[in-house]
């Protein structure tokens, strides 16, 4: 394993943005996570594990400690005899790939959370989610590196404490390095086309029961649609979380804003669509400053222009969040990790 000297960050993330990383390396098994973990210790540097860096800002002036990209590959799947199939993915793998590959396999639970960049180490992290279903749902446990004891362990499910968006990963920053995840996928499943937008879209083609195949189609399709490719534009997808708050401020907001959605959440509390919000209420829908800007057909994504800086991000940032207050009194949270030197 190399480690690498004031290397770019930008070309490792999907904002494209950010200075230069102090050091840099590549782990590709156990052992070079490991020493590369070590290496940090013995500088008393700080360290962060980079996936496919499709969520995350780095500062303009980069990193004074070490990045360690992610590249343990590898997978196993396994028939047990039972009405599941058992997927050990490690955490390099790609997701997108990923996914296809079960959907291939006809494996059901993960077809939802087509064509989302990142790596499969990634995804427990921030608990991915879209069109109605959540990546914890299928995680039996996993596989991390405890930089603390620098023992790997195996954590379950329970021990994630996944909810949405957020999992221990996040609380725990920093501690745990998931270098191997079990999936657990149903052989014959019921695709989900709860979700308002997917159920639409299968009613507009007059298909009742659609196939697994064509529910992760359908995806792909509605994503290419209202999301940006990232392969073309700068961005990290959703830059806030949704906002989670009480039933009396929802029927607050909703007399004067009736058509203002909102689900209910298993502690009751409400999720309201903050796009619909920086949308209809802050009339921020493709709002440009500088180089920055919410996406024209989706205004929770931020995109960015070559040249722009993360200062220039966090400021438009900063403005969207204001407005989203000063209408609504609601504090967002960002949804993007932010990494400052
Ligand atoms: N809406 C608007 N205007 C907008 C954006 C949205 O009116 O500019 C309305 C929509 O019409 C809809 C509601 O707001 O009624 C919700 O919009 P959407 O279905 O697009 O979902 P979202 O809540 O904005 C979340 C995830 C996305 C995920 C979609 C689909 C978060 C932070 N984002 O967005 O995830 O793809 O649901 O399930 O939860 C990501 O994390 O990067 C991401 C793209």
């Amino acid at each position: 394993m190399k480690i690498q000297e004031n290397v770019p960050i930008a070309p490792y993330t999907t904002f494209r943005i950010g200075g230069p990383a102090r050091f840099f390396c590549t782990v590709s098994s156990e052992d070079e996570l490991v020493e590369a973990v070590r290496f940090a210790k013995e500088k008393s540097l700080r360290f962060i594990v980079l996936g496919g860096g499709s969520n995350v800002l780095f500062s303009d002036q980069g990193f004074s400690g070490l990045i360690i990209k992610n590249e343990i590959m590898g997978k196993t799947f396994t028939d047990d005899g039972t009405l599941y199939s058992v997927i050990d993915a490690n955490a390099g793998e790609d997701w997108e790939e990923f996914v296809a590959e079960t959907v291939e396999k006809d494996l059901f639970g993960i077809e939802n959370l087509s064509s989302i960049p990142g790596k499969v180490g990634a995804a427990p992290v921030q608990n991915i989610g879209a069109y109605g279903a959540e990546v914890g749902n299928v995680i039996e446990s996993l596989r991390v590196l405890d930089t603390k004891t620098m023992k790997f362990i195996d954590l379950s499910f329970v021990d994630c404490k996944f909810s949405y968006r957020d999992s221990i990963f996040k609380h725990e920053k920093g501690r745990y390095i998931v270098t191997k995840v079990r999936f657990r996928l149903c052989k014959q499943g019921d695709v989900n086309i709860e979700y308002k937008e997917l159920g639409k879209y299968f009613i507009d083609k007059h298909i009742s029961k659609p196939s697994l195949k064509e529910v992760r189609n359908a995806v792909i399709e509605i994503r290419k649609n209202k999301l940006p490719d990232w392969k073309v534009w700068r961005t990290a997808g959703s830059f806030f979380k949704n906002p989670i708050i009480t039933g009396d401020k929802f029927a607050e907001l909703k007399k004067i804003y009736p058509d203002l959605p909102g689900y209910t959440e298993p502690d009751g509390r409400i999720k309201v669509s903050l796009g619909w919000i920086l949308d209809k209420v802050c009339d921020a829908k493709g709002l440009t400053i500088g180089n920055v800007s919410t996406y024209e057909k989706q205004a929770l994504v931020l995109v960015a222009k070559p040249g722009a800086t993360a200062s220039e991000v966090v400021a438009f940032s900063n403005e969207l969040m204001h407005r989203v207050k000063e209408k609504t009194g609601i504090e967002i949270e960002g949804e993007v990790d932010w990494a400052f030197v």
